[in-house]
């Protein structure tokens, strides 16, 4: 069986794991992965770093004048152990972008027209050979709306929870409340689909994949089987 190389869009609601998924079938099919959650987390580290974001209101002329001078610069950097993590000016933030200070206002960050042009545009030239997986909410709808396989990813929001608050554990914070994160998936979740700018919605044609009772096997399994389906020849 010959297989055409491909763009793989993973959409889907926060904390359903589809960095892992995306990673995991990037990494067996031999494409390469782009997290744009990571992007827009990385100019909100800026924005919060440089005081543009007060009382949950952004400085916007100030953040687009950044972005058009070049001030905010994302690449992804491989490491030895075979991760990739986020690097902003040069310096890997990776630890600092998942932080709560930034998840909590990442989402406002998002929402803004010129930012998710920008970031759009970047992401658009990252995949223009095909051969990635991206990850995001926006990826079949916006991005890639050709692309050839499409993912749209749910699962309760107690499970998404749940994992957000043991990843957080596992990085030593012991802070923040199950309620706390609860509370922060189901805010993110309204914010994201009820935006004005892309606001996440399944494309009409993404396959959903409600992983809430699944594991991580039977989630790869499905992933690559229907990798394989969409790029057959
Ligand atoms: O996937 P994540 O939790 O790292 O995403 C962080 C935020 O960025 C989240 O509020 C949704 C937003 N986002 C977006 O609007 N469009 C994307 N393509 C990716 C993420």
């Amino acid at each position: 069986m010959t297989l055409k190389k491909i763009t793989i869009a993973i959409d889907g609601h926060s904390s359903t794991g589809k960095s892992t998924m995306a990673k995991t079938l990037a990494r067996r099919i031999g494409y390469a992965y782009v997290d744009t959650g990571a992007m827009y987390r990385a100019v909100t580290l800026f924005a919060l770093r440089n005081k543009l974001i007060k009382r949950g209101k952004v400085d916007e002329p100030a953040l687009k004048e950044h972005l058009k001078r070049g001030d905010i610069a994302i690449t992804f950097r491989p490491t030895k152990e075979g991760k990739s993590v986020t690097v902003l000016n040069g310096k890997n933030v990776e630890r600092y972008i998942r932080s709560m200070r930034v998840s909590n206002v990442v989402s406002i960050i998002a929402a803004i027209g010129f930012v998710r042009k920008a970031m759009v545009k970047q992401q658009q030239a990252m995949g223009k050979d095909k051969g990635l997986v991206m990850d995001g909410r926006d990826i079949g709808t916006v991005v890639f709306p050709d692309a050839e396989m499409k993912v749209f990813a749910t699962a309760s929001a107690e499970v998404r929870a749940q994992r957000r608050y043991d990843e957080l554990r596992a990085k030593g914070d012991t802070t923040t409340t199950f309620e706390e994160v609860l509370a922060n998936v189901t805010e993110r979740d309204r914010i994201d689909s009820t935006r004005k700018e892309s606001p996440l919605r399944q494309a009409d044609d993404a396959v959903v994949l409600d992983n809430s009772h699944m594991t991580l096997e039977e989630q790869d399994e499905w992933l690559y089987n229907l990798y394989l389906d969409r790029a057959k020849n």
